[in-house]
């Protein structure tokens, strides 16, 4: 990030990408529902490179009491790396990132997710990244997603996540990554495409007015994208593999 100069061509003449896409194209995306006998809910998650499991478990007693809520349920999100997960070895303790992963994930669930016909009661996420590639917290929020929907917890929508970015002065979907280390700017976004509602929206990075303007559309756009398999991943696993 920063824009420092790298011999990685981020762009090439013909507006190919450094791993062989188009400005305007995803990675490749496979979503699973399901999958954790032992969990009320799960799901797991290929975005390019990255690969994240999610087990969802509730609304059960909140443990310790204290944090309960008489008046709704709450909503609880551990987002954690494996040590394996990065080049670099991670620590296995949780990070400040993945504190803040945590958290921006659980306020992008939160508007989805209808709390308030559980009172007392908790329902826990639990994000597990086996592979990290840039884009973790729009994979795991997408697959969470899922994962609540798997649990039969009643949602107002999906959450469906995806980046979108700035490198060689160009606006990107689907930052990998490279582009993250390299480029300009990533701008993770989180939607609720029936809603028509933005939950999650973080940048880092220089946007002008009109680039942060086509940046989150190009953003949502992804977003979409990624809902039509959300939705495909629920009715495989619900209807075999016919949509119905
Ligand atoms: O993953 P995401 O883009 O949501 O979050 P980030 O903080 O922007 O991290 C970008 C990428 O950096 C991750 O997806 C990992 O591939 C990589 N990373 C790493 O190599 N080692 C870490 N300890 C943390 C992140």
């Amino acid at each position: 990030m920063g824009g420092r100069e790298a011999t990685l061509v981020l762009l090439d003449e013909n507006g190919i990408r450094c791993d062989g896409r188009k400005v305007d194209e995803p990675r490749r995306i496979m979503i699973k529902a399901g999958g954790l006998k032992n969990a009320d809910g799960s799901a797991y998650i290929e975005f390019g490179d990255n690969k994240i499991l999610v087990g969802v478990f509730g609304p059960r007693d909140v443990h310790p009491k204290h944090m309960s809520n008489t008046d709704t349920g709450i909503l609880r999100v551990r987002y954690h790396m494996e040590p394996f997960s990065v080049t670099e070895r991670k620590n296995p303790a949780p990070s400040r990132r993945e504190i803040e992963i945590s958290k921006v994930i659980k306020e992008a669930l939160e508007p989805a997710v209808m709390l308030e016909k559980f009172p007392r009661t908790a329902v826990d996420v639990f994000i597990e990244v086996l592979q990290a590639d840039g884009g973790t917290r729009c994979a795991a929020l997408s697959a969470a997603s899922v994962a609540l929907a798997d649990a039969g917890i009643p949602m107002r929508d999906m959450v469906a996540a995806c980046a979108a970015g700035k490198a060689a002065d160009t606006i990107i979907l689907d930052v990998n990554n490279e582009e993250d280390q390299a480029g300009q700017a990533d701008m993770p976004i989180g939607y609720m495409p029936s809603l028509e509602k933005i939950t999650l929206l973080q940048l880092d990075g220089v946007l002008t007015p009109e680039e942060y303007k086509k940046c989150v559309e190009t953003g949502i756009k992804g977003c979409k994208i990624v809902y039509e398999l959300q939705r495909k991943a629920l009715t495989d696993k619900y209807f075999g593999n016919g949509e119905k």
